[in-house]
């Protein structure tokens, strides 16, 4: 697959090594293009001036920027996410991370009502980014949860994170990332008000395949 990825941090960083490594090409961008420089000399990945020029014709744009470039990344980006599959892994963290400031509604939702013309799934945003180089724990996959009103964009996302050694989850539709924005939230405070490790990830027990029939 073709993946941009807007955002050249943690999370841009640690997803064009991994998507590098399973064989993807990969095009990233950043505030300041010397960061995406960076992250491209690091991973493999090709480094964009802008973030339009990353998104070029890329198959999958991932957003990787904190919550409060959202709203502004997708309005400078509008026009060239036409039918693009668009991942959004940001967190609509408030600045002191003691909440969310979305109300009623989620970031991925925000930006498929920003965008109608694209197909938004909410994914990778469960996950810290410190599990995307080696995403097993317990000899399983880590789970990733998707969701997203696009069935096509969902099943071509489910691929992406399982070539990147994820098991993907189906959700539900793209009311359910109020749920994963949630989860991803809870992760982050039980690790900072835990001194735990930022490794921790979710995972449903008990039956999780479909039951034959
Ligand atoms: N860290 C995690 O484990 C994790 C896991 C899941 C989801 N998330 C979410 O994913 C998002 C990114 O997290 P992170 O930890 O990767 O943050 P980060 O390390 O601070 O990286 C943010 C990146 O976004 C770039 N950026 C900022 N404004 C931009 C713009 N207008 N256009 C293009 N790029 C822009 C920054 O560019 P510069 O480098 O030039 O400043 C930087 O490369 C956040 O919403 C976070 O909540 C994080």
């Amino acid at each position: 697959m073709r993946i941009a990825i807007i955002g050249a941090g943690n999370v841009g960083g640690g997803l064009a090594a991994s998507a590098i490594k399973a064989g993807h090409e990969v095009f990233v961008s950043a505030g300041n293009p010397a960061s995406a420089q960076e992250t491209a000399d690091k991973t493999g990945a090709t480094p964009a001036g802008s973030n339009t020029e990353a998104v070029g014709d890329a198959d999958v744009v991932v957003l990787a920027v904190p919550g409060s470039a959202v709203a502004d990344v997708v309005g400078e980006l509008a026009d060239s996410l036409t039918g693009k599959v668009v991942v959004n892994a940001a967190n609509a963290l408030t600045p002191d991370y003691s909440d969310l400031f979305t109300a009623n509604t989620s970031l991925a939702e925000s930006v498929q009502k920003q965008v109608p013309q694209a197909r938004v799934v909410s994914a990778l945003g469960t996950v810290f980014a410190s599990r995307y180089a080696d995403p097993i724990e317990g000899g399983q996959p880590v789970q990733a949860f998707m969701a997203g009103d696009d069935a096509d964009a969902k099943a071509t996302v489910g691929q992406l994170v399982e070539s990147l050694g994820f098991r993907p989850v189906d959700a539900g539709s793209l009311r359910f990332a109020r749920s994963l924005e949630e989860m991803a939230f809870l992760n982050i405070s039980l690790n900072a008000n835990n001194g735990w490790t930022w490794q921790s990830a979710f995972a449903l027990v008990g039956p999780t395949t479909a039951q034959e029939s």
